[in-house]
């Protein structure tokens, strides 16, 4: 079972070696869904110029290569070949991607190792919107990898280090441990931080302690550590909160925070020098990868060490990338993160190649996260002007969700379930199906919506498809029935499907779930159509052809759940 496009892309292309010359095996037969047939082959158009023959000449040509080919080619207009496929033939593909367990998607091979930075969020302060969409982009991505068998390593690059602890450990004593840890717990990290941040503003006393608490931290003080283990732990506990709403696969084992590189951040300052890589500059220890220049036209610096000797998120970042290569043994490392922050990376890959600690085998890629907008175009932010809470705003879909669904009579946990379902799809979804580097403004009605390209929309496709299987009074994985591609509609979804393996590849391959997302927006769509032409289990259908639709029923609702699940979509049983 394969996608028919990449089996029309190899016919073609042996059709055009065997009629031109192996020189032309490797072209690009230029294979496109088409509004005359299934498919348009507009190779010959080109080829054509090139050989100085005529384009339709060129076509007939490759027809006449095609004459088994499991379907009919016409040639058109200047020299398009219109291909249409046997409806037996997508059949049957169809049924063998029934048939298997991994429907017809592929494994990568060799496998390899993909570590993926993402979440990464800052303990100093409430984790805001601006992490909802590293978090969520980046677990869809962490889960196509592990699907198509790739091992993955989560890395979650919390911010839990810096010299903002210095005030976050004296305002933690102050108001007592206790304290601190319900209000840390409760996701009241920004009141939290914002407290410590007036006091330090205002008094004298408090920003030398704060100061000379810094100091003990950096030198790994016993009681100093405790208390930052108390304040991140309880920090730790509020994500993990989050984390579970959202069904995002995170766990403490995947926190390798900012702290976790400090032993090595010493040498590998030393080492950046020592090779050269990173010169002092007025104070600092710099690297300066060739091409990143300021707008005074002069070298831009990439500061590894301070000229107080702190260090910072570069000198992190530089520890990470050298141990993510070395010791996790990456063949790719994803940092899932704000697009605000591409020169940060450019100049951090240009500088670890530089040193050698980035080899060609190795990719490391920004994957950029566009902003997360209000309805007024600007950056969401709650009605006080301050950056939203995420606790706050998942509520509120989750309420929302509740509400729409309120008049459907199920019982109080059922609803709770739905709604929290249909809420989280609906954030995660909306999320992830604009490309990653768009901007795309939160709407709660669109977002909601139950048409359109929305998360409750497929996922009420998939209910409606259990449901249908309920009425049937058998399991989808019980059909024995073959899938037969009678109606029109019956085939445009059966060949729609036969796409999915490979689309999986390719949105692995450059980081695309928002493909995913357009792909199962069609499938429901084309279900739906289906579903309207093609009764099931009414009365009047013969027991030969609902078995055949079951089947079909059956091979879609497969794709649906799979496909969500790599999205991290949930699906509510009934909706
Ligand atoms: N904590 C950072 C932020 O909120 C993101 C960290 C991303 N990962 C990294 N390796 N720098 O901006």
């Amino acid at each position: 079972m394969t996608d028919p496009q990449i089996v029309l892309t190899e016919r073609v292309q042996q059709a055009l070696a065997h009629a031109f010359g192996p020189e032309h095996a490797d072209a690009d037969p230029l294979i496109r869904p088409s509004q005359f047939a299934d498919f348009q082959a507009n190779v010959a158009l080109s080829l054509g110029k090139r050989l100085r023959r005529a384009p339709r000449e060129v076509a007939e040509a490759i027809k006449a290569e095609l004459s088994d080919f499991p379907g009919t080619v016409e040639v058109s207009g200047p020299g398009f070949l219109n291909i249409t496929l046997d409806d037996s033939w997508i059949a049957s593909e169809a049924q063998q991607m029934a048939a298997d367990p991994r429907l017809g998607v592929g494994m990568i091979t060799p496998s390899q190792t993909v570590v993926v930075d993402y979440s990464a969020p800052n303990a100093a302060k409430e984790m805001h919107v601006g992490h909802l969409r590293t978090t969520i982009v980046g677990d869809s991505l962490a889960r196509l990898h592990e699907h198509l068998g790739n091992t993955v390593i989560r890395q979650n690059h919390l911010g839990d280090w810096g010299t903002p602890f210095g005030m976050l450990i004296e305002h933690l004593l102050d108001i007592g441990e206790e304290a601190a840890v319900a209000q840390l717990e409760a996701g009241m990290g920004t009141e939290f931080y914002q407290a410590a941040r007036v006091k330090f503003d205002g008094d004298e006393a408090f920003r030398q302690r704060a100061r000379s608490r810094v100091t003990t931290l950096q030198g790994g003080d016993p009681t100093t550590m405790r208390l930052w283990h108390v304040f991140m732990d309880a920090t730790v506990r509020y994500f993990n909160k989050l984390y579970e709403l959202l069904g995002v696969t995170l766990t403490n084992a995947d926190i390798a925070g900012e702290s976790m590189y400090n032993p090595m951040l010493e040498r590998t300052c030393d080492d950046l020098e020592a090779s050269g890589t990173a010169v002092m500059s007025e104070g600092a220890l710099c690297v300066f990868p060739p091409g990143f220049t300021g707008s005074d036209d002069k070298p831009l610096p990439l500061i590894i060490r301070k000229s107080d000797g702190g260090y910072g998120y570069a000198t992190t970042d530089m520890a990470a990338i050298r141990y993510r290569v070395h010791d996790l043994k990456a063949d790719r490392i994803l940092y899932v993160v704000g697009n605000e922050q591409t020169l940060h990376f450019k100049m951090v890959f240009a500088a670890a190649k530089l040193a050698g600690w980035l080899p060609d085998s190795v990719s490391a890629e920004h994957i950029q996260i566009g902003m997360m907008l209000g309805k007024d175009g600007r950056r969401f932010r709650t009605r006080s002007g301050e950056s939203a809470k995420l606790m706050d705003l998942l509520q509120e879909a989750i309420d929302r969700a509740s509400a729409a669904i309120s008049e459907r009579g199920y019982d109080e946990a059922t609803r709770n379930e739905i709604a929290r379902y249909v809420g989280m799809g609906a954030v995660k979804y909306a999320d992830l199906s604009v490309s990653h580097d768009s901007e795309y403004v939160l709407d709660f009605d669109r977002m909601l919506s139950f048409t359109g390209n929305t998360g409750p929309y497929i996922q009420y496709a998939t209910a409606r498809i259990r449901s249908i299987f309920r009425k049937a009074g058998i399991q989808p994985a019980n059909v024995k029935a073959s899938i037969v591609l009678a109606a029109p509609a019956e085939r445009a979804l059966g060949l729609h499907l036969l796409g999915f393996g490979e689309l999986l590849m390719q949105i692995t391959a450059d980081s695309e779930p928002h493909r995913l997302c357009n792909f199962l927006f069609q499938t429901a769509s084309l279900f739906s159509t289906f579903f309207e032409e093609c009764p099931v289990i009414k009365a009047g259908v013969d027991p030969e052809t609902r078995d055949h639709r079951l089947a079909l029923c059956a091979l879609t609702l497969r794709v649906l759940e799979t496909g969500l699940d790599l999205l991290g979509v949930p699906v509510p049983e009934r909706m």
